[in-house]
């Protein structure tokens, strides 16, 4: 009998060749599956493309709203930005991919999954790591790990097999999702170079943004964003809305130095218009309603839960701990926020909440007198003991 794989398929290069590769190299009958997480391209496209390079059969899931609400709305609740900047958008759909690779696979009684990540970056630890602990008896194979094709090599081999190819125009490598799109390689390699203009697809440039301001309110409720401009929307449509409306004004792109956890550095460019606003606007609804000390425990559990879900491990207990603990504190996250969106930049301009922990308080202020002693009392004793200096 013959084994089957389930891929997970793009529709590039690299993928269709997989195909052909794997039932060539390892005599797999290859199924592919396409994931539709809000990438925007034509899936039926995709679809005809993985059958005419071979495949005996091909899903295409539309796990959107999952991706939205098992994956997204964390992230938000999280503010979650790796070392600062990135709101994860490529790394919160990897644990998503990888589950349903293995769905389909169970079904389909195939005892291997593969995908086209390289040996290089964060997404095959993502993959693999989700894959081995849902189900931890299917062979992974990464065939771009082993095959040592070059570019030039693999359009020869898909000439050679029949394979379509619809080649890039560009030299970028593109990740794209509701949360947001990676753009890396080509100039972007050299991190002196401000990225090209033609890089950018969500967002226009600030120079070309409007010259009038936008003003924009979302409303949260217990920590999820439920309406823009009092308009309840569900939330992929606001997702949605919300990237053009930012991406309009300039409003989304990042360009950092970028830590990858197989040790080297990168340079990383972003468009992640809504992702953006939402954190800025749900931070800033955290500091009305939460308390001090709430915040700065948060703020080490939202760095922990980035750079867990950033390094591949989406699948580890502490995850689901962490957002047990934020969970908690999202009971009083509901209220709006006024965002003003002007040529590239976010501008937090009003918040309001029913659990709004801010007042005018009236007190009689001879009782500061006190506490002020009591507060600097060993900073003023050290001071005055017997120092050395
Ligand atoms: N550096 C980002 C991350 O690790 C983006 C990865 C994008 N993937 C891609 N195939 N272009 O999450």
């Amino acid at each position: 009998m013959v084994e089957k794989v389930v891929l997970a398929y793009s529709g590039g290069l690299d993928t269709s060749v997989m195909v052909k590769w794997l039932s060539e190299h390892y005599k797999f009958e290859v199924i592919t599956l396409t994931v539709d997480v809000g990438q925007k391209e034509d899936l039926k496209v995709i679809e005809q493309k993985a059958i005419k390079s071979g495949a005996v059969k091909h899903y295409t899931i539309d796990a959107k709203k999952e991706f939205v609400e098992k994956f997204i709305f964390p992230a938000i609740k999280a503010n979650a930005l790796y070392e600062g900047k990135y709101p994860l958008s490529s790394a919160l759909s990897r644990p998503l991919i990888a589950e349903k690779l293995v769905e389909v696979a169970k079904k389909e009684g195939a005892s291997a999954v593969a995908h086209g990540c390289t040996g290089q970056g964060n997404d095959q630890i993502r993959f693999e790591v989700t894959i081995e602990s849902l189900a931890p008896d299917l062979k992974i194979i990464a065939p771009v790990r082993e095959w040592r094709l070059t570019r030039e090599e693999e359009i020869k081999y898909a000439k050679k097999h029949g394979i379509p190819l619809t080649l890039k125009t560009h030299p970028y490598s593109i990740d794209q999702n509701l949360w947001g799109r990676s753009i890396e390689c080509g100039p972007l390699d050299n991190p002196a170079e401000e990225p090209p203009s033609e890089v950018f697809e969500l967002t226009v440039s600030p120079e070309e943004a409007p010259n009038i301001p936008e003003y924009v309110t979302l409303t949260f409720e217990n920590g999820i964003p439920i309406a823009i401009n009092g308009d309840q929307l569900n939330p992929i449509t606001l997702i949605e809305q919300l990237n053009m409306l930012a991406g309009k004004h300039g409003v989304g792109r990042i360009d950092h130095i970028e830590d990858r956890v197989i040790g080297i550095k990168s340079r990383e460019v972003y468009e992640c218009p809504a992702a953006l606003c939402l954190i800025e606007a749900h931070k800033d609804l955290e500091k009305l309603v939460l308390t001090k000390h709430e915040l700065a425990f948060k703020q080490y559990v939202d760095a922990e839960w980035a750079w867990l879900v950033y390094s591949g491990l989406w699948m580890d207990p502490l995850r689901e701990d962490l957002d047990a603990f934020i969970n908690r504190t999202q009971q009083r996250v509901s209220g709006d926020v006024k965002l003003k969106l002007f040529k590239g930049s976010i501008t937090v301009v009003g918040r309001s909440s029913p659990y709004a922990i801010y007042r005018k308080h009236e007190y009689d202020q001879s009782i500061a007198y006190g506490f002020i002693k009591l507060w600097g009392l060993q900073t003023r004793d050290s001071r005055f003991t017997s120092r050395k200096d």
